[in-house]
């Protein structure tokens, strides 16, 4: 049977997102600005959780990769260097009948998708997706500063420097997650594409013979990160790019694809860059950034493989990934079956009501689990609706304080999300046994 997406329309999620506080609309109360989104509370945990994730996993736990935040802003040169001042566009149409604008690589059979006319549209023109801005006080063309379309740049003009400071030998990479800014043509999805994204990416520098062994080795790492932080296996795939479809640094390029509610669509990218950045910079610099390999007395330029994600992506795929209605008691309960590591907060602690026994001791109880992660605190409604309202945000553990607690055996109640399994533990215990069930 060909693989299903979990959810089949995007609106669950979109809808989901905003009522439970992880996405909103940016500007909402003027209207909103189109396909620009803010992270509220849940949104920005989840966020940060995916963010570290992929720190720990290509940074933290690793010998060969350090980490840099390179500028939003910088030289227009590197831009012309990187070639994005020239190339980095998209073939741009406008339907003559409704103005909008559309890329015409995404236009079938001639007609436009806002209003259905069919051969109005202009001839393509190449339209460059970055983001225009000025430096300093006065606009003129002296002063054109761009907003980075990617944070691989910043890492190519830093190369001598980390590899000089950290005294790294090949093969060695440098990380780093930030803010990109492309002036997509036709944004939209939810936050599947937009204008403003986070990226994580990293460039990791090999002798020549070795590029094609790399690349190999960070697509199936990249796809091991995926399916160990719980996305579905028959949702994921390899795409590799056809030759007419390579960026204009790329040797070669494999998409990880996930099979969003909108189809199978780019969750990263894992290129193959030979020594293209590095050349063009020495190049347009002048200075030289070759490698000097004192084991083979060699100077040569360092070739790049180089995964490249998206958090906004990333956390779009893990929410959906994530969501499932169950059928409990002739109810249906809807729950994100998101890893642990990601869960927004990893412990909700309720006191069955709000009695004036039971709070001051769930507050204690409180106290001790939030020393250690982000968790919730929730005494309105019936105990019931909390766990459903738990369910629903994804939190891995509850612990409900009840008059047992306060009167008898100061133990708590831990629920399971997923398998909704209670146990009893005394309070002494609780720290160590999430410890072993959130870190274990
Ligand atoms: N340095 C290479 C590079 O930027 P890319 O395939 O254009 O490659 C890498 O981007 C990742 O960044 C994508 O796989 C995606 O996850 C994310 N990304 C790119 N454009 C995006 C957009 N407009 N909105 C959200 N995420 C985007």
């Amino acid at each position: 049977m060909s693989p299903q997406p979990a959810i089949d329309d995007m609106n669950t999620i979109v809808s989901l997102a905003k009522r439970r506080g992880f996405v909103f609309p940016a500007s909402e109360i003027y209207g909103g600005i189109g396909s620009t989104w803010d992270y509220g509370p849940l949104g920005v945990e989840l966020k940060r959780n995916v963010r570290d994730a992929w720190w720990r996993a290509m940074v933290q736990e690793r010998d060969d990769v350090v980490g840099l935040d390179s500028a939003i802003i910088q030289s227009p040169l590197v831009w012309e260097a990187s070639g994005h001042v020239a190339g980095f566009t998209d073939p741009l149409v406008e339907c003559r009948s409704c103005h909008r604008r559309q890329r015409a690589d995404h236009i079938a059979d001639d007609t436009c998708p806002d209003c259905g006319a069919t051969g109005q549209f202009t001839d393509p023109r190449q339209f460059n997706l970055m983001f225009k801005t000025f430096m300093g006080p006065v606009e003129d063309e002296a002063a054109i500063a761009y907003l980075r379309p990617e944070t691989a740049q910043g890492i190519f003009t830093n190369f001598d420097n980390v590899r000089s400071t950290m005294r790294k030998k090949l093969p060695f990479g440098i990380a780093q997650t930030g803010k990109s800014f492309r002036n997509e043509i036709t944004p939209g999805n939810f936050i599947f594409r937009t204008r403003e994204f986070e990226q994580m990416e990293m460039e990791y520098f090999v002798r020549p013979q070795d590029g094609f062994t790399s690349l190999d080795y960070w697509r199936e790492e990249r796809m091991r990160w995926y399916t160990g932080l719980g996305l579905d296996p028959s949702r994921l795939r390899f795409r590799q790019h056809d030759a007419d479809e390579l960026a204009h640094y790329a040797a070669a390029v494999y998409d990880i694809e996930y099979l969003f509610p909108i189809g199978w669509s780019e969750l990263e990218g894992i290129a193959y860059r030979g020594d293209f950045d590095l050349r063009q910079h020495q190049e347009h610099s002048g200075r030289k950034l070759e490698y000097f390999d004192d084991e083979r007395q060699e100077r040569f330029l360092p070739h790049v493989v180089e995964p490249a994600s998206g958090v906004d992506r990333c956390l779009l795929a893990f929410l959906v990934d994530a969501y499932v209605e169950e059928e409990v008691r002739d109810e249906t309960r809807a729950v994100l079956k998101l890893h642990r590591d990601l869960a927004p907060y990893k412990v909700a602690v309720l006191p069955l009501s709000r009695n004036e026994k039971l709070v001051p001791k769930a507050r204690e109880v409180y106290d001790i689990v939030r020393a250690r992660w982000v968790s919730d605190y929730d005494d309105s409604q019936s105990i019931g609706r909390r766990y459903r309202r738990q369910d629903e945000i994804g939190t891995p553990y509850c612990v409900t304080i009840d008059f047992q607690t306060v009167e008898e055996d100061d133990a708590v109640t831990v629920r399971d999300r997923d398998t909704m399994e209670q146990t009893r533990v005394p309070i002494a215990g609780l720290r160590s046994l999430l410890e072993d069930r959130l870190t274990g």
